[in-house]
Parts: structure tokens; C-alpha cells; sequence
């Protein structure tokens, strides 16, 4: 494999509240097509900036390989300053770049280069954008959302565009067929982890539910597995006599693990049932309290049963 251009690993950011990337890693090799994909606010686009170099993450390893040159495409273009979409286009090339890639991108993206900034409509600001990233060919190609305000026949140019380039691509989109078409690797965030399929955006789906699947099928294991823990501590002679501080660790560090599971989002239903007390009071316990020696197992725990 060749070595990676990109490499981010264990990306770690939080604005308040719960981590948005939580250990997520994104790498990318000379020629890699990489479809970027997770739910709406997964934080996609803010991974991607940090790819760029325009986040800097709260913890984890960013490299790019030093000679490589890197363009990205934002949601939303900034072309202040520039007389019309030519220079904004051009302003975009290295020194070495050819100027006529720049002349062919926006005839192909039907822009003629003399449009003024502040005359263009949203689409045609995002068509300058995509053309300034592509004009340099540059060795690591971000696009966030590229495919926005293009039409059919563009969208389809422009994936012969990204099969033909040697640059390693990474997409953002919501257009499913266009994903389907220029990935041929998936990186997947989800709360926070990434998880990376190589294969393109079109064995997606499949994967994801196996994956998901798993990820239950672990998670209820392990529920019953503090369970049958739980029954030996307290029933086990051989606990009782030992008081096995080794497996009582282990306990603990299950139950963080399985309370530190985030679950997948989706839909849940939850009915909530009202029934009248019944029955005779078995316990009434009130802020029970048990500690082995430093390590406190149950605090504050009050129950009527
Ligand atoms: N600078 C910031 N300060 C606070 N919150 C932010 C900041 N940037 C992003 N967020 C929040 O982080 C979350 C993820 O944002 P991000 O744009 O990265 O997600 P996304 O996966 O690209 O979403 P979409 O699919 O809607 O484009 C959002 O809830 C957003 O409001
Ligand atoms: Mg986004």
C-alpha cells in the first residue's frame, strides 16, 4: 500500500457536551477515493476541516506529508477581494500549475470567468469554488458537499473528472448515486469513531447494519455477562470466603464499559405504563452504602420493592 499522504488518528473534539469526535481517524493514500459518511451533524464537515488544517483537534495525531498540497472545498465560499471568478479561480494554482486546467474547469462548469463575485447566484459561487480546488490538481482533494447546486449533466462530468485525477479524493455528499460512483473506499463516523470500509459507498449500507449488529449482539453479551458475575459475588462460596477483589475489579471495569456504550441512533418507541401498588413491601432500602476496603460498590442506592 502506498505510504498515506493524510493521516489523522485518535481526533478527539468536544464543543460542551458530549464529544463530536471521540478517536476518529481519516487517512488517505495517492489515489484513494474515500466517501466521508454519517448521520446529519455527525461532524463530517468539521473532521474534514481538520484535514485541511483549519480545525486543530483537542487531542490527536495530524500529519500530512510536508510537499503535499492539499485544496478543500467549503459549504460556503469567501470570494471577497477578487475582481471576478478568473482571478478567484487562478488565485487558487501553485507557481508550476498550468493556467489553461483553470480555463477548462470553468467552461465545464459553465462559467466564463468574467462574472463578478458579487453577481453570482449561490450555485454558481460553489461551481467557482469547486473549479478553484481542482484547476492546481492538487495531491489531496477535500470536497464538502460538491455536487450542490450542479446539474445532472455536470454531476456526471465531474464524476469522469474525480475517476480520471491521481489526486486522493475525499467526499462529502448526500448524493447517493455520486457517492456510489467515485468512492472506492468508506469511511464511516458514527458517535464520534470512525470505522473504514474499503470498498466504495455501494457495499455501504450492508456493512453498516452487520456492523451495528455485532455491536448489539457484544453489548447484550456482556449485560449478561455482569449479571453472572454479579450472582457469583454475591452466592459464591468461594467469593464470600476469598472476597475475590481481582474479579470485583473486573466487574467494575464491565460495567463502566457497558454504561459507556453510546447506542446507535435511530427511532426508539417507549410506552410508559402506570400500575397501582400491589402487594406486600418485600425491602425498603435507604441510601445504602457497601465498600471493599477503598473500592465503594454501592452508594446512595435506595429501592421499595
Ligand atoms: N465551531 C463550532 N462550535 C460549536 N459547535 C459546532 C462548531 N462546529 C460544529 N459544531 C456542531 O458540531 C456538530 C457537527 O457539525 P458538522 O458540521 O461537522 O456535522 P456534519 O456531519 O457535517 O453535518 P451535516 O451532515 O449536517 O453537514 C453540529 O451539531 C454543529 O452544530
Ligand atoms: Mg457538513
Amino acid at each position: 500500500m502506498a505510504p498515506p499522504l493524510l493521516n489523522l488518528d485518535g481526533i478527539r473534539l468536544t464543543f460542551g457536551g458530549t464529544p463530536l469526535l471521540d478517536g476518529a481517524a481519516l487517512s488517505a493514500s495517492a489515489g484513494d477515493k474515500i466517501a466521508l459518511v454519517g448521520r446529519n451533524g455527525s461532524g463530517k464537515s468539521t473532521l474534514l476541516k481538520i484535514a485541511a488544517g483549519m480545525i486543530e483537534p483537542q487531542d490527536g495525531e495530524v500529519f500530512r506529508q510536508p510537499s503535499a498540497t492539499v485544496r478543500y472545498l467549503p459549504q460556503m465560499p469567501d470570494m471577497d477581494g477578487f475582481a471576478n471568478v478568473r482571478a478567484y479561480v487562478e488565485a487558487g494554482l501553485g507557481p508550476a500549475d498550468d493556467p489553461y486546467r483553470a480555463t477548462y474547469l470553468m467552461e465545464h462548469l459553465g462559467l466564463t470567468g468574467e462574472e463578478r463575485p458579487n453577481d453570482l447566484s449561490g450555485g454558481e459561487a460553489r461551481r467557482a469554488a469547486l473549479a478553484r480546488v481542482m484547476a492546481p490538481e492538487p495531491d489531496i482533494l477535500l470536497l464538502d458537499e460538491p455536487t450542490n447546486h450542479l446539474d445532472l449533466s455536470v454531476i456526471e462530468w465531474l464524476e469522469e473528472e474525480l475517476a480520471r485525477t491521481s489526486s486522493a479524493v475525499i467526499l462529502i455528499s448526500h448524493d447517493r448515486r455520486f457517492l456510489e460512483r467515485v468512492s472506492r473506499a468508506t469511511v464511516w463516523l458514527d458517535r464520534g469513531q470512525t470505522k473504514r470500509l474499503d470498498k466504495g459507498f455501494g457495499h455501504f449500507e450492508e456493512w453498516r447494519d452487520q456492523v451495528l449488529e455485532e455491536e448489539e449482539r457484544e453489548q447484550h453479551k456482556l449485560g449478561r455477562q455482569i449479571v453472572r458475575e454479579e450472582h457469583w459475588l454475591r452466592y459464591g462460596v468461594t467469593a464470600r470466603r476469598k472476597r475475590n477483589m481481582r474479579r470485583l475489579g473486573e466487574l467494575q471495569t464491565m460495567r463502566q464499559r457497558f454504561r459507556s456504550h453510546r447506542g446507535a441512533e435511530g427511532t426508539a418507541t417507549l410506552v410508559a405504563s402506570d400500575a397501582a401498588e400491589s402487594g406486600k413491601l418485600v425491602i425498603e432500602a435507604k441510601n445504602i452504602e457497601k465498600s471493599f476496603g477503598d473500592l465503594t460498590v454501592v452508594k446512595g442506592f435506595s429501592t421499595r420493592i
